[in-house]
């Protein structure tokens, strides 16, 4: 059967330092090196997929931030690769680029109320969203995940990770921003008729 890897970008500096809508390109040593595995991995396992037909054959999905091309560096040399703004990080509003320190710190209510309820609270501001928000926006995405008969590699983001892995997991939606997804992991995911087999693979395995 065809596979789809769900992963997150390699990580950023803007990761590391806590930055909400982390939109800065520059990955850490340890994201570069991501970028990197993350294509060998794929290539591995590709040779494992042991199926005639368009189950073999790769399509890379990212999104369109920056961090994203920088964590498909390697694997646009292997494969081909559709970029969109569908799998983008859930959107910060007038909070991006704050830290989550700073957040907290300067705006302890709005800070308590997204604790409360992170899947309905939407950040303040400009196309500010919530988690409710980005599964609205992430359906088109597992439309297509579902109809391609290519094996999918799917480059994302945590909120976007966490709502597509519910989806194919039959997580609820209650749980979904608080699923753990650990950077720099990838989660194979192989739809069956009867639901998903999912494995998790870490970069030192
Ligand atoms: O963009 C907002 C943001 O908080 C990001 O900083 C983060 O990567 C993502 O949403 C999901 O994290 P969490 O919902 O756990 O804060």
């Amino acid at each position: 059967p065809r596979k789809i890897w769900l992963t997150r970008h390699a990580e950023s500096v803007s990761h590391v330092i806590g930055e909400i809508g982390e939109d800065t390109g520059e990955l850490t040593e340890g994201g570069r090196l991501y970028s990197m595995t993350l294509a060998k991995f794929i290539k591995m396992e590709q040779e494992n997929i042991h199926i005639a037909g368009p189950g073999r054959e790769i399509l890379v999905l990212a999104g369109t931030q920056t961090v994203d091309s920088e964590s498909i560096a390697h694997l646009q040399m292997l494969y081909p690769v559709a970029t969109t703004p569908l799998l983008n990080e859930l959107r910060g509003g007038s909070f991006t680029g704050m830290t989550r320190a700073e957040f907290r710190a300067q705006y302890p209510d709005i800070h308590a109320q997204r604790e409360a309820d992170k899947l309905d609270f939407r950040f303040p501001g400009e196309g500010g969203e919530s988690y409710m928000d980005v599964i609205q926006r992430v359906r088109p995405i597992i439309v297509e995940l579902e109809r391609q008969p290519r094996s999918l590699v799917v480059v994302c983001h945590l909120a976007v990770q966490r709502c597509l892995y519910a989806y194919f997991m039959g997580i609820p939606i209650k749980d979904v921003p608080h699923i753990e997804l650990p950077q720099h992991c990838v989660a194979e995911l192989v739809p069956t008729p009867f639901g998903t087999n999912a494995r998790h693979i870490t970069e030192a395995e």
